[in-house]
């Protein structure tokens, strides 16, 4: 069965792209939305086309896709995702990783990981995260030098939830200096909502919202059918606590970057999709 599998972003990419999977013996149609338009389905579409090809081949066009666009790149890839708790940095970057063909390197992840594994870095950190106070910088930077150290990422990163204080910015400016930060702008109020409503699959870790992107059966993950739950730090008293924590020691980053001219601001309160397609066409303007 043919599948959609990744997005083209215009007439040149779908010859070269297509030139490149003719090479490696993929059979496959690509799409352009105009096509899509004619055939008469109306939907909203990102950039310029897509390809079809069968289901089993998806895997191995989205790895030639990424290492197309890692070619094709003449600068790298560096990015930070910034913004306050909530903003959709998280959901934004599990489907820019796919896109810009780099890791998604979360250090609240990292966290959540350890203390779900009870490691040494898990027992240390678990009572901070409950609270919602930022772990030490000392901890953190050497968590951070570390990982950028790791192969995947010397082409480039989406780092999310870091730098979140000054001393992590000008860390990270020593180890491995950032093309771009990306600043996801929102309201308070959106904020609270969107971490109030935050539900987290214990098994796989997928996020969902019960009003914006529930889940079919509500308290299932879709993907592996594990038990989503509430993130100790989703409750109110921990959501007001890191709000006034991302004022106070994390928004001095935004002028930072800004004054060093890598701020690029994105607007987070519409749909992923919309926002994917702003960073694209900011990040290429
Ligand atoms: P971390 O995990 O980084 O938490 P955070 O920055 O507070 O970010 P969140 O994960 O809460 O939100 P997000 O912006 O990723 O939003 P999401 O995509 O999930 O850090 C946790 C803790 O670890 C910290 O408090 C600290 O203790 C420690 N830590 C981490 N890094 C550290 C550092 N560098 N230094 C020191 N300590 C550190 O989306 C939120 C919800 O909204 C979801 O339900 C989602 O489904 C929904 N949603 C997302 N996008 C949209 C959209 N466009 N429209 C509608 N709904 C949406």
């Amino acid at each position: 069965m043919y599948v959609r599998t990744v997005d083209l972003r215009n007439d040149f990419e779908a010859q070269r792209f297509g030139n490149i999977l003719e090479q490696e013996g993929i059979p496959h149609h690509i799409k352009s939305n105009h096509d899509t338009a004619l055939d008469g389905i109306f939907q909203m579409e990102l950039g310029w086309g897509y390809v079809m090809a069968p289901e089993e081949s998806k895997e191995r066009i989205v790895e030639l896709y990424a290492e197309y666009r890692r070619s094709e790149r003449s600068d790298s890839m560096k990015l930070i995702f910034l913004g306050p708790p909530g903003a959709g940095k998280g959901t934004l970057a599990s489907v820019a990783k796919e896109r810009y063909g780099v890791p998604h390197i979360s250090t609240g992840d990292i966290f959540r990981t350890a203390i779900k594994n009870e490691t040494e870095l898990g027992k240390k950190v678990k009572g901070i995260l409950a609270s919602g106070a930022l772990v030490p910088d000392e901890l953190t930077i050497a968590l951070v030098r570390d990982r950028l150290s790791q192969a995947d990422a010397k082409a480039g990163f989406i780092l999310d939830g870091f730098p979140r204080t000054i001393p992590q910015a000008e860390a990270l400016e020593e180890f491995a200096p950032v093309d771009t930060a990306v600043d996801f702008v929102i309201s308070n109020e959106a904020v609270v909502e969107r971490l109030s409503g935050r539900r987290v699959c214990k098994g796989c870790g997928k996020n969902y919202h019960i009003k914006f992107m529930a889940p079919k059966k509500p308290g299932i993950c879709d993907a592996c059918g594990g038990e989503l739950f509430t993130r100790d730090d989703d409750k109110i008293e921990a959501i007001t606590f890191r709000l006034k924590v991302y004022r106070d020691q994390t928004e001095p980053l935004i002028a930072y970057y800004r004054g060093r001219d890598k701020l690029l601001e994105v607007d987070a309160t519409p749909s992923p999709d919309e926002i994917q397609a702003d960073l694209d066409g900011k990040l290429n303007g």
